[in-house]
């Protein structure tokens, strides 16, 4: 069994990879609207993983004999500036997350709760990963616009001047 404290606290936790699930499901349909398609289908990749996530929690609790609700969710950002910015409001998203999860690992320490950390261990490496995806992406995004930049002029060095007919 689970202390009660743990137990509340990895609940909230659910209910906040399912939040995180909805963020993403905003910022694919951003990306759609904008014609992104690529863009849409990987924030949709990660719709799904933010619900493996929660479920992979829930199995937790249920086989620690605790009982899981479903809070109601609060409303998600769905206007950004930029591809960029959305990104980067992610990659704020994925910190905020592992210093949660850091925070429940903190608890089961504090408690001696083994299983739980062992548990906690695939958070806290999935957490590297996840924080790592977004802030490469972030980087190419700088770098694909820096090349854009460059094939644009490329392009304007092109130009000469001829002179008209009088
Ligand atoms: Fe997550
Ligand atoms: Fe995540």
């Amino acid at each position: 069994m689970l202390t009660e404290k743990l137990e509340k606290e990895i609940v909230e936790q659910i209910n906040f990879e399912l939040y995180s699930a909805n963020v993403y499901l905003a910022m694919a349909n951003f990306c759609a609207s904008e014609g992104y398609s690529g863009f849409e289908s990987w924030f949709q990749v990660q719709y799904e993983e933010e619900l493996f996530h929660a479920k992979k929690f829930m199995k937790f609790i249920n086989e620690k004999g605790g009982r899981v609700t479903i809070a109601s969710m609060d409303e998600v950002k769905n206007e950004y500036d930029s591809l960029l910015d959305v990104f980067e409001a992610s990659l704020h998203h994925e910190q905020e997350v592992t210093s949660r999860i850091y925070n429940l690992m903190d608890i089961a320490i504090d408690e001696r709760e083994h299983a739980t950390r062992s548990f906690l261990n695939w958070f806290v490496d999935e957490q590297v990963e996840e924080e790592d995806n977004v802030r490469a992406i972030i980087d190419k995004i700088k770098l694909v616009k820096d090349a854009g930049m460059y094939l644009l002029d490329q392009e304007l060095a092109q130009r000469t001047f001829v002179a008209p007919p009088l």
